[in-house]
């Protein structure tokens, strides 16, 4: 069987009828980012479930706008930690009564995704009509973050949950983590479910776990709102990811407003505050990478990891940033690491096991090879594509994978979940598009 056909039945089999989970058991809802990813895989051999996909998304939006992180279509699935009666998404009247969602977000890829399908479909009626029906909701979603995101105008989102960044355990966030008290007394009892469907040592500890239901409980407090989150909340920050994802998907609103006859007026002056506050608060210039921004302590968080490299996907670096990034990638192959770690892997906080702290994601690898193309570096960009097809070659369909060479070929599989939606999507992508 072909990797592409392995792929296809991934996605088969994650698909509920209406969206596609991430995989069985650990993830059995629609996630956010994740669904773009899925909507790209499935476009490849049915563009009706990739529309589908997408409409059952947004059928979760709230009413100012906020795509929210998890959408819960059924209410089932009791078991899962934190489930919809524990998020309480009806605490905010602009929720929707149903679906049940999470009461925060995760970085909007629906643009730039849309952007992909209506160029591969150029001359699809239907699929153009759907574009032009979807596009005012992704819209919606952008004009949120600039609105309830950014209350300083500086023409950068805050995230107040690492969940929202969609790179959980981190250690960009340890420090900001660190600095919230937690009292135990005060925390509702919750029982993860993550450790008991994978290894523990692959997951976040109880000291981070802890910190996401405060966080959470904060939100709810707040009733999801955001001018008393972006008061209270001790974890405050301007991320890499979120930011370039949503300037990304801005350029791919105004591309797709120029081909429909839609006004570009309101994205065009995002992006015009946008970009050069990006390339001036987030860049450090001795790290050489882009870097995300803690707005409690006002200062840069001072760590290379795969937020700050997967810039690259935008057009926000200059000509010196995007080289200094590419010589980077290319660094980390010659001293025997598949592109790319999800962290420093100089770093004592390197893991290249657990979760966010060191392992390969494969959306991130999709995202950082667009990105090569985009700014010339096709022979990076194979680098970056080869690693990811032979790591799912070797190591089967899996959430993330291990990222240095010598300990990936001791193993018999990757981590986390098996059988996972995105992997299979970007794998199927690459595949099928070469180096477009
Ligand atoms: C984990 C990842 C997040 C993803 C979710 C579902 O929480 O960190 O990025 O969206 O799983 O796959």
């Amino acid at each position: 069987m072909t990797l592409q056909s392995r792929a296809k039945d991934v996605l088969l089999g994650n698909w509920m009828g209406s969206f596609t989970i991430p995989t069985k058991k650990l993830y059995p809802f629609q996630w956010n980012w994740d669904s773009g990813f899925s909507s790209l895989g499935v476009s490849h051999f049915n563009l009706e479930y990739c529309m589908q996909e997408l409409n059952s998304l947004f059928t979760g939006q709230w009413q100012n706008g906020m795509l929210p992180h998890i959408i819960f279509h059924s209410e089932n699935e009791k078991s899962y930690f934190p489930n919809h009666d524990f998020w309480n998404s009806a605490v905010n009247i602009g929720a929707p009564e149903y679906p049940k969602t999470s009461g925060i977000t995760q970085p909007p890829v629906q643009g730039f995704i849309l952007e992909e399908l209506v160029s591969r479909y150029p001359k699809n009626e239907k699929l153009i009509e759907f574009a032009k029906s979807i596009y005012p909701k992704i819209l919606a979603n952008h004009r949120y973050f600039y609105t309830y995101r950014d209350p300083n105008k500086e023409g950068l989102t805050f995230i107040y949950h690492p969940w929202e960044s969609g790179r959980d355990n981190s250690p960009i966030w340890d420090t900001s983590m660190e600095r919230i008290e937690v009292d135990p007394e005060q925390l509702p009892k919750y029982k993860r479910r993550d450790t008991s469907i994978t290894d523990a040592d692959e997951r976040p500890t109880s000291f981070q776990y802890d910190r996401y239901v405060y966080l959470l409980e904060l939100g709810k407090k707040f009733k999801y709102d955001e001018p008393g989150i972006f008061e209270k909340s001790p974890f405050l920050i301007q991320d890499t990811l979120m930011n370039s994802v949503l300037i990304k998907s801005n350029q791919s609103l105004i591309n797709l407003s120029k081909k429909f006859g839609f006004d570009t007026g309101e994205v065009e002056e995002w992006q015009q505050q946008a970009i050069p506050a990006f390339r001036e608060k987030l860049w450090s210039e001795e790290l050489q990478t882009f870097v995300s921004y803690d707005l409690r302590e006002e200062k840069k968080i001072t760590h290379k990891e795969i937020g700050g490299t997967a810039v690259l996907f935008s057009d926000i670096p200059t000509t010196k940033q995007a080289n200094l990034i590419n010589d980077y990638l290319v660094s980390l192959n010659e001293r025997g690491f598949y592109t790319c770690p999800s962290f420093d892997v100089d770093s004592p906080l390197f893991d290249s096991k657990r979760y966010w702290r060191g392992p390969i994601w494969p959306q991130m690898n999709w995202l950082v090879y667009k990105g090569l193309l985009h700014h010339g570096f096709l022979e990076t960009a194979q680098m970056v594509k080869n690693d990811l097809i032979t790591l799912v070659d070797m190591h089967g369909f899996h959430e993330y994978f291990e990222s240095q060479k010598s300990v990936a070929k001791t193993l018999q599989k990757g981590y986390g979940g098996g059988n996972f939606s995105w992997t299979a999507a970007c794998v199927l992508d690459m595949l099928e598009r070469g180096n477009q």
